[in-house]
């Protein structure tokens, strides 16, 4: 499972990609407006610089001609941008249109499995499931992960499946486990994930014993 960063903060971006494990970066408009009086295109061109893959840019009109004209622009941003898009009718519309321009798109706001496969229907590069969100009104987040890569793998669809709203640790094991080819995680999450006692314990003791020495 490849890992993305869900952020728009350069910061961030810098330290993870610093790690070298990070492949990927998904923004959305919430987390743009965090990065208070960021200038939404260099920001995006900046994240392109600081990781060399998909990097998601959302698309905010809400018709399939205001999306497709803002998935054009944003395309000739830089080559490795892909176009986030609702998964709406005028989503549908647009991501069939941009899909046979060749131009990558994310279906995102992804809750159910009908969802995924009209997003793989119109040809989506890939589909955003939120299982955070899920989980948060009572219902099986990972379940509908673990669906949607079952029913692609029955008919070999190409759209990747990107497990995102992660909120913790062990969303990530499970969208790993459900066969998510992606996952896209926040910054504080990717840093837990590094950490466990054992491993800070042992290298103190490591580091103990190498200075005691003779
Ligand atoms: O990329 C968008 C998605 O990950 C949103 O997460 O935490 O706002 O539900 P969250």
């Amino acid at each position: 499972m490849r890992i993305f960063l869900d952020t728009a903060n350069l910061e961030e971006i810098r330290q993870a990609a610093a790690w070298g494990v990070v492949s990927g970066v998904t923004t959305n408009p919430s987390l743009m407006a965090k990065e208070k009086g960021a200038d939404f295109q260099e920001t995006i061109r900046e994240i392109c610089s600081l990781i060399d893959g998909p990097i998601s840019a959302e698309v905010t009109a809400l018709d399939t001609e205001g999306m497709i004209a803002q998935a054009r622009d944003q395309a000739k941003w830089h080559r490795n941008v892909v176009i986030k898009v609702p998964i709406t009718p005028a989503g549908l519309g647009a991501t069939k249109v941009l899909s046979a321009e060749g131009i990558s798109t994310n279906l995102t706001l992804c809750f159910s499995t009908n969802q995924a496969l009209l997003a793989a229907a119109a040809g989506a590069t890939y589909v955003s499931p939120f299982l955070g969100r899920l989980d948060d009104i009572g219902h099986d987040g990972i379940a509908v992960v673990a669906e949607i890569v079952s029913v692609y793998k029955n008919y070999g669809l190409r759209t990747q499946v990107i497990a995102a709203s992660i909120r913790h640790p062990l969303h990530v094991v499970a969208a790993a486990k459900a066969g998510a080819h992606i996952a896209t995680i926040p910054y504080k999450v990717l840093t837990q994930m590094v950490e466990h006692p054992l491993t800070k314990n042992g290298l103190d003791r490591f580091m103990a014993d190498w200075a005691s020495r003779k």
